[in-house]
């Protein structure tokens, strides 16, 4: 029997190895770079791949990404009988819900503005506004869209939801294809990002987006950093059209000293924080994975690499 391989900067291996080991007694788990034999290896958990690629490892049969994203793991220096699956995990989703309802209610009650006058000893009356005269958009609205899409309704935005294909959920109002995008934006003075990342979403959130919503709205963007077109955000910021954004997710990780987004009063950024999976709930997953690899079966959750996500 084949053997598992670890790789990831971010997970504690030792964390999944006790949830993992209780449904695979036999599990043979290797952290990478101790894996011993390349050959030995037929799957592998991997949040990023190492820098050397995987193609030493001939006999690997799939990975499972140790994130909902899969952008990461570069599907094109892939070969074709490498199967992919995403995770999808409770604790992730609900992470992810939680972090969007969160932020958005941070701009609805000005949270972001009392912030800045406490700084100053400014005391500002705002009016507080009931949620149900916001509306707030979610781009993307499959398994962290759809849960971030259902507690902010729950809190009582109103909320709209954009995809590629028709959806429906319930109580969203939902728009798809390009043009659905900029005529849900309209309505939307908060806008969350939680797309995948693929040729079609790169640089996605950026001045047509902008364009498209209220004066005064606000960006969050939780999907990745290649969504948001960063050159159209600071003169977007500077015209009033964009009040505030908070960012969780960027091309350069961790963002670097001297990028131009840091010290802006108008844009909170937080360091890829806005969910993580947790093994003892997604170790299921993944040894079902496992098995059904093995056995040359499709995963579960496993991506559409026509589709990159
Ligand atoms: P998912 O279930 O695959 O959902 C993706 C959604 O995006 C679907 O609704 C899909 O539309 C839509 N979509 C994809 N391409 C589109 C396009 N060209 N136009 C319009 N809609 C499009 O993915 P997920 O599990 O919700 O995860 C979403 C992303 O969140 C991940 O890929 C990752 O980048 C990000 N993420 C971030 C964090 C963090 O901590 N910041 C944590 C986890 C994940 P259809 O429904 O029509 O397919
Ligand atoms: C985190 O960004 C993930 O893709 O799960």
């Amino acid at each position: 029997m084949g053997a598992v391989l670890f790789c990831s900067n971010l997970d504690d291996p030792e964390e999944w190895r006790g949830p993992l080991t209780k449904l695979m007694p036999d599990l043979d788990l290797r952290v990478y770079p101790n894996f011993g034999k390349a050959e030995d290896i037929d799957f592998a958990m991997v949040w990023r791949p190492p820098e050397e690629g995987m193609d030493q490892f001939k006999n690997l049969k799939a990975i499972q990404s140790l994130g909902a994203g899969v952008n990461q793991l570069d599907m094109s220096k892939l070969p074709p009988r490498v199967a992919i699956a995403r995770l999808v995990d409770e604790v992730l989703s609900k992470a992810m819900a939680e972090f969007c309802v969160l932020t958005a209610l941070r701009y609805h009650r000005n949270i972001d503005v009392h912030e800045r006058n406490s700084r100053t000893k400014k005391w500002e009356y705002i009016i507080p506004r009931p949620a149900e005269q916001r509306t707030v958009g979610v781009m993307g609205i499959g398994v962290l869209g759809g849960a971030a899409a259902r507690l902010l309704k729950s809190v009582g935005f109103k909320v709209c939801g954009w995809s590629r294909g028709p959806k429906k959920l319930d109580g969203v109002e939902c728009f798809h294809g390009p043009d659905g995008l900029y005529r849900m934006a309209s309505k939307c003075s908060i806008m969350i990002g939680l797309l995948p990342l693929t040729p079609e979403t790169q640089g996605i959130i950026g001045k047509k987006l902008f364009d498209a919503m209220p004066q005064g709205s606000y960006i969050v963007n939780v999907g990745r950093g290649g969504h948001l077109n960063e050159a159209d955000l600071l003169p977007a910021i500077q015209s009033g059209k964009i009040a505030g954004a908070t960012l969780d997710v960027f091309n350069a990780e961790p963002l670097p000293d001297n990028h131009p987004f840091w010290n802006r009063p108008q844009i909170l950024i937080t360091p890829h924080v806005a969910s993580t999976g947790g093994a003892d709930t997604a170790a299921q997953l993944v040894v079902e994975n496992i098995r059904l690899a093995r056995a040359g079966k499709t995963l579960v959750n496993q991506v559409d690499r026509s589709k990159g996500y």
